[in-house]
């Protein structure tokens, strides 16, 4: 089965999980009201791969990410960077709280997987 299913229950706000899908990471992060903000104000940034956060996320309070760099495919640290979001230690690309890149060698922002809320909301489904 290609589907998993993710209890939103278990993270809380501000923090991230990371689980596994289809033989890769996928980051669901708990967003704060200031990460929200910070994550809009960042549209206005100069972005490499320009996307708005409201375009990346379905609900603002929850990101959902393909932990997989985009420059060689290492696994970003959570809640690291320069961007509060995410640091890649293999070559050093910062991505942002909307898991956009901005800077470092990275090419493309950090990838959204397909995803719902299903049972009122309490749970995720990846895939
Ligand atoms: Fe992430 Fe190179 S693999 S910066």
């Amino acid at each position: 089965k290609g589907s998993v299913e993710v209890e939103l229950g278990s993270i809380p706000l501000g923090e991230s999980a990371t689980i596994k899908w289809r033989g890769k990471p996928v980051f669901i992060r708990h967003r704060t009201p200031d990460e929200i903000t910070l994550a809009a104000k960042d549209d206005q940034a100069e972005l490499r791969d320009p996307q708005l956060d409201s375009e990346r996320s379905v609900k603002p309070e929850w990101l959902v990410l393909l932990g997989v760099c985009t420059h060689l495919g290492c696994v970003p640290i959570a809640n690291a960077g320069d961007y509060h979001g995410w640091f890649c230690p293999c070559h050093g690309s910062h991505y942002d709280v909307s898991g956009r890149i901005r800077k470092g060698p990275a090419p493309l922002n950090l990838e959204v997987p397909t995803y719902s809320f299903i049972e009122d909301d309490t749970k995720l489904l990846l895939g």
